[in-house]
């Protein structure tokens, strides 16, 4: 078995832009990366990290200006590799006077399925997916969000050992969200690698074993969520029991009433919940639910690019 299920050596790709194609803008600088078999990686960045490029030039859907991607010990492309994998793009299009039945039978017969064998793996993936219900509507009457399900079913045709997925949460509602993190928790608890990309930070908490963090091209940090340095900028703190007043007298500005006398209390940095909750205490005030802020993705990045552009005097 290779070492490694995805390796990216100094990846790097150019786009020639212009009518004379004489500006390549770079998309992707010196990338290197190593993706141990059962990782789910989450790939994050913001619009124009570079996260869809490097995934097409995994996929070889484009070429590398310089550097090498290897998938599973060998060179993207490699049939053999692309036959234990499995691709959702950023923007799946597909044929859409198909039924979802249709189209992932279709897909199961590109890979060598038997009929009989590619019809019980489409209603097996299409319930996984929760579209079993659907599978015999035409794929032009689903919605941006049945349609993202369909090109998860159709990624996992295969029973792919590797699993790359662009951006598998866009255009699904918070249920979909949270339907698409469970399948990709049962994707790992399967042994499969994941490697997903995300613009937005939680997708990856309660998910990845690690993350890798791209800043226009560059990557700029890998390891666990919990390692690196997100900065927490308070805490929200619901509280009951107690009243305006109460929370008033600790100096607690922001506080807003929910429902059935529970207060929303804004803790700022400089006032922590160890030093809060004991007084709330005293006040016979109970505490709800604590929960951190910290900072976006977007607010990570650009502390990182403001470091990078100003480095230390
Ligand atoms: N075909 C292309 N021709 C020219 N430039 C391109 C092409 N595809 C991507 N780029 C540029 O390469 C950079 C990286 O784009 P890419 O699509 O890989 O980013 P991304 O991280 O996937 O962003 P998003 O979160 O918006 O999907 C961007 O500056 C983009 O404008
Ligand atoms: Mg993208």
């Amino acid at each position: 078995m290779a070492r490694y299920a995805i390796r990216l050596e100094e990846l790097t790709k150019d786009y020639p832009i212009g009518f004379w194609r004489s500006r390549p803008v770079r998309a992707l600088d010196h990338v290197s990366l190593d993706v141990e078999p059962g990782e789910v990686l989450g790939y994050l960045g913001p619009n124009g990290a570079g996260k869809t490029t490097t995934l097409k030039l995994l996929m070889q859907l484009v070429y590398p200006t310089s550097g090498r991607a290897e998938i599973l010990g060998r060179p993207a492309g490699d049939v053999e590799a692309k036959r234990r994998l499995g691709y959702l793009p950023e923007l799946p299009y597909f044929y859409d006077n198909l039924t979802a039945e249709e189209l992932l039978v279709y897909f199961g017969g590109l890979f060598g399925l038997a009929p009989a064998v590619a019809r019980t793996r489409a209603s097996i993936l299409l319930d996984r997916v929760g579209l079993g219900a659907e599978r015999r509507r035409r794929l032009r009457h689903y919605s941006k969000g049945m349609l993202q399900r369909v090109g998860i079913a159709q990624a996992l045709v295969n029973d792919p050992e590797v699993v790359f997925l662009d951006e598998p949460m866009s255009g699904l509602d918070p249920v979909g969200r949270r339907d698409t993190r469970e399948l990709i928790r049962s994707l790992r608890d399967e042994g499969r690698t994941v490697f997903f990309s995300s613009h937005i930070l939680s997708d990856a908490e309660a998910l990845c074993t690690r993350v890798a963090i791209m800043v226009q091209g560059r990557l700029v940090s890998t390891g666990r969520l919990a390692d690196l340095a997100f900065e927490v900028q308070g805490w929200e703190l619901v509280v009951s029991g107690g009243d305006g007043g109460a929370l008033a007298s600790l100096g607690l500005d922001a506080v807003t009433t929910a429902v059935d006398g529970r207060y929303v209390v804004e803790l700022p940095v400089d006032r922590p919940p160890d030093q809060v909750l004991p007084e709330l205490s005293r006040l016979h005030v109970q505490v709800v639910s604590l929960t951190p802020r910290h900072e976006s993705l977007e607010d990570y990045f650009m502390r990182l690019v403001a470091r990078r552009q100003a480095p230390a005097a």
